[in-house]
Formats: C-alpha cells, sequence, structure tokens
C-alpha cells in the first residue's frame, strides 16, 4: 500500500511510522504501598508531540516521572530508542537525551536568571553558549540576566525553565502542565516555542489538564484516567471524545 493511501485510510503500518523514541509498555508505579499506574501503554514517535490529557489524579505527572527516570516502575517496561531502560537513574536520562521540566519548574528562586542558566553547564556545554541560546530564542531573559528568578513572572520562569532544560540539547522533552499559573496569551506563547523546537527535530511528550491549549500543536492525544492510558488518537479525535469522557476543555 503507497504511504497516500494507508494515510487516507488512517491505517499507517507500523514500517511507515516514524520510530518510537520513548515507549511505556504495561507500566506499572505506585508511592509506597500505593498503585496509581496500573498498566500505562505510550508511545512518542520521532518528531511527533503527544499531549496526555485527562482529570487531575489520572497519573500524568506520575507518567512523566517514571518517563524521565525519576520514579522507578514496579513492573512493566521503559524503553528509549527501542532499547529497554528500566532502572535508569534521572541523571543517565539527560545523558540520553531525555529531558523533563520537573513540577514547579525547577528554578532556584534566589539565583539570578544568568545563575540558573549556569547550573545546566554540568552537562558540558559552556556558560556563553547557553547563555546565547536562552538570550536568543527568549529576549527578555537577557533583558532580566542579572534579576532573581523567583521575582520573575510565572511565564518569564517558565521561559527559564525551558532554556535549562535545552541546554542539554534533549531529544525527547517532557513537559508537565506547561500552562500551570499562566495567562492566555503566554500559554500560546511557551506553545509557539515547543512547536518551534519541533520543527528543531525534539519530540514531546506534554501532560496537560487543559485540553485545548495543547491539541493545536499535537501530532498524537492520549487520554489517562485512573492510572491508564484509555484513549489514543488524533487531536481531532481526542478533542470530540473529551466532551464526553471529562470536561477538560
Ligand atoms: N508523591 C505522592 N505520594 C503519594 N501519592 C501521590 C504522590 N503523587 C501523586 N500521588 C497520587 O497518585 C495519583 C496520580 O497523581 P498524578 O499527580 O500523577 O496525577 P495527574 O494526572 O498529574 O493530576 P493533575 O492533573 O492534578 O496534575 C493521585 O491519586 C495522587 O494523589
Ligand atoms: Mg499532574
Amino acid at each position: 500500500m503507497s504511504e497516500t493511501l494507508a494515510g487516507a485510510l488512517g491505517v499507517l503500518p507500523e514500517e511507515l511510522l516514524a520510530p518510537p523514541v520513548l515507549e511505556l509498555v504495561g507500566v506499572r508505579a505506585s508511592y509506597g504501598p500505593i498503585e496509581v499506574l496500573h498498566g500505562v501503554d505510550l508511545t512518542v514517535r520521532a518528531g511527533q508531540v503527544v499531549a496526555l490529557l485527562g482529570p487531575n489524579g489520572g497519573g500524568k505527572s506520575t507518567t512523566v516521572k517514571v518517563a524521565c527516570g525519576l520514579l522507578p516502575l514496579t513492573s512493566g517496561e521503559l524503553r528509549y530508542g527501542g532499547r529497554k531502560v528500566d532502572g535508569i537513574s534521572a541523571q543517565d536520562t539527560a545523558r540520553l537525551g531525555v529531558c523533563t521540566i520537573p513540577e514547579g519548574r525547577g528554578i532556584f528562586a534566589n539565583l539570578s536568571v544568568r545563575e540558573n542558566l549556569w547550573l545546566a553547564t554540568g552537562t558540558g556545554v559552556s556558560r556563553a553558549a547557553i547563555e546565547e541560546a536562552a538570550f536568543g530564542r527568549f529576549p527578555i531573559l537577557g533583558d532580566r540576566r542579572n534579576q532573581l528568578a523567583g521575582s520573575m513572572s510565572g511565564g518569564e520562569q517558565q521561559m527559564l525553565a525551558l532554556s535549562r532544560a535545552l541546554a542539554t540539547d534533549p531529544a525527547v522533552l517532557l513537559l508537565d502542565e506547561l500552562s500551570m499559573g499562566l495567562a492566555p496569551m503566554i500559554v500560546s506563547q511557551m506553545y509557539d516555542t515547543v512547536a518551534q523546537l519541533v520543527e528543531e527535530g525534539i519530540s514531546v511528550l506534554v501532560a496537560e489538564q487543559f485540553a485545548r491549549t495543547v491539541l493545536p500543536i499535537a501530532d498524537v492525544a492520549a487520554v489517562m484516567l485512573q492510572g491508564r492510558v484509555t484513549a489514543v488518537g488524533s487531536p481531532a479525535e481526542i478533542d470530540a471524545d473529551l466532551s464526553t469522557t471529562y470536561l477538560g476543555g
């Protein structure tokens, strides 16, 4: 079957799809004795933005934590580029090209913008190169280079967090609630940036409670309910589903 025909029929055979960069297969994970992921299956392919949607407590953040090695899985498999990497440490994931912005953005409020960026030089990139990349992408960070990060707006802090993550030159970026606490205009700016990163070759998994903010830039959307992925499809399909399964819009 030709690629166009397969595409038109909506049934792309495996060999025509981009290779998977990140896979969770039957993943279970717990906090202490309480299991919260009950067999999660999720695939992010090269060059894709995958939106992970669903209501509070569904397991989105936990899935992101497992995917970047912050939380161990109790069973199932985590794979990077087709290779099993269960038991990997969060430090090793960065080396393998998977990078996350943790909840709360992971920036140091009492350090300046530049000092926060410098902390990313542990990955072998020079301070000058990190600053140039960050200030080139977000000129406002350049204007505020000596300001304490904690005194910046939420949007500026998110730009700083994103710049720090990008300093490691990741192949896969994991984002959790990029929109948290931000004005709608800033959210759409952040997602424009994400779309631009994808143009540059990064693959993205983004957990979002508010579907409408991320669906426009997503290639694939997945819905999580009670520790499982209950639906995967095109953004249009999932958008239609969402109004019936839960009110995320
Ligand atoms: N550190 C923790 N210790 C114990 N239970 C936790 C912890 N973090 C999350 N949980 C529980 O795990 C379940 C899944 O939470 P998770 O944060 O993954 O959901 P979520 O989909 O990201 O929700 P939200 O949309 O509110 O961010 C919830 O029942 C939550 O209470
Ligand atoms: Mg969450």
